[in-house]
């Protein structure tokens, strides 16, 4: 006589936890695939901790300093550069300034150890990227960058996937901008050029058939 080892009802409890089982692995899944995207998860429109509250707002659009004023290196190699702290003392002075707002960099400036600013946009390390050669040809900060002339803390206004180094390589036309408008704090990310202008533009900077897709152009 054969006996089973386990009643019937096991069998059933069984099937059961299979089927939990696999359906949470389906929603994990799904929770990780979306979730890890998500603008949420990426830190999209959230401004990291920074020693001094500094506005781009009240700096570039109310008070019109341009981008290279602080950034001084942006059209000239790959790192856009950050202020040292004198600069912003040029107009904040060290001496007579008792606002809280900018204790650190009187602080930074008595002690001689410069600001430390947290990172907004930051690309994995295996990844090549250079602004001059970004904003000497006819692509301006705010297609990367989001409209920086309103936010009053810096926040990422574009995720930094290869999808969208990819989009812009395959089809530069569509983001390309006069050169008057490079560092322009409010222009629209995208081109609103004619196609006429977006064609003289692309053959001025002579964009086209340097391999932008390729690998070994942003992977060296
Ligand atoms: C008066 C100085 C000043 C000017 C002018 C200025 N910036 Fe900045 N910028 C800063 C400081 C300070 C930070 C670091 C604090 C922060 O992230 O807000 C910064 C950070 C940034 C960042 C984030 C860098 C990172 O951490 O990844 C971007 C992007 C940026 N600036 C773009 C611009 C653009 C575009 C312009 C011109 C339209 C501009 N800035 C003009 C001072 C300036
Ligand atoms: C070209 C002149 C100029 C430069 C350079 C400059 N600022 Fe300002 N900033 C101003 C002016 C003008 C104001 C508004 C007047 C004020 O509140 O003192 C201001 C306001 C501020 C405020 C608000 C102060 C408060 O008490 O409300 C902060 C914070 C600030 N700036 C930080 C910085 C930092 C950090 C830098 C360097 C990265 C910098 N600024 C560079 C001109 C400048
Ligand atoms: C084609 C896209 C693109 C354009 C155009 C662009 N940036 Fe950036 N920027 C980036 C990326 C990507 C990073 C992160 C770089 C990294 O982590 O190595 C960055 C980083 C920065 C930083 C942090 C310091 C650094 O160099 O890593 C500053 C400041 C900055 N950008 C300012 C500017 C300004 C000012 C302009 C316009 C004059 C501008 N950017 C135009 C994509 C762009
Ligand atoms: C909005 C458009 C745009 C975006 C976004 C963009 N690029 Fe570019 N990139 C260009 C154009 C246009 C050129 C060609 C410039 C020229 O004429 O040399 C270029 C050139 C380059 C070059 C130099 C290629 C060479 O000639 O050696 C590198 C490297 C590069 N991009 C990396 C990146 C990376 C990495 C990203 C994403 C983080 C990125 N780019 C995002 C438009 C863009
Ligand atoms: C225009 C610039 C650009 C080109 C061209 C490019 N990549 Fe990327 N790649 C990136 C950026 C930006 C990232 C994301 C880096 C980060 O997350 O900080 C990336 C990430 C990656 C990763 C890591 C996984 C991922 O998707 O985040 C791999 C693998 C990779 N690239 C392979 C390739 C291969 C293979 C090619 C050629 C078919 C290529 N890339 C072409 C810019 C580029």
């Amino acid at each position: 006589m054969s006996r089973q080892l386990f009643p019937p009802s096991v069998n059933y409890l069984a099937r059961w936890i299979l089927f939990l089982i696999f359906s949470g692995i389906t929603t994990a899944t799904v929770i990780f695939y979306y979730g890890y995207r998500s603008d949420w998860w990426q830190g999209q429109q959230m401004a990291p901790d920074q020693p001094i509250l500094f506005s781009h707002h009240h700096h570039v659009t109310e008070l019109k300093i341009d981008c290279r004023f602080c950034h001084s290196t942006v059209d000239q190699s790959s790192f856009a550069g950050m202020p040292a702290t004198s600069t912003c003392l040029t107009c904040h002075s060290g001496v007579f300034t008792d606002s809280p707002m900018l204790a650190a960099a009187v602080q930074s400036e008595q002690t001689g150890t410069p600001l430390k600013w947290n990172r907004v946009y930051d690309l994995a390390d295996y990844v090549y990227f250079d602004h001059s050669v970004h904003v000497s040809n006819g692509i301006g900060c705010t297609s990367c960058h989001g409209d920086i002339g309103n936010q009053r803390l810096t926040r990422k206004a574009q995720q930094t996937y290869m999808s969208w180094c990819l989009d812009c390589h395959r089809d530069p036309a569509q983001y390309i901008r006069e050169p008057k408008d490079i560092y322009s704090p409010s222009a629209p990310a995208r081109s609103n050029l004619t196609e006429n202008r977006k064609v003289e533009l692309l053959h001025q900077f002579r964009i086209g058939g340097q391999h932008l897709t390729d690998c070994t152009t942003c992977h060296r």
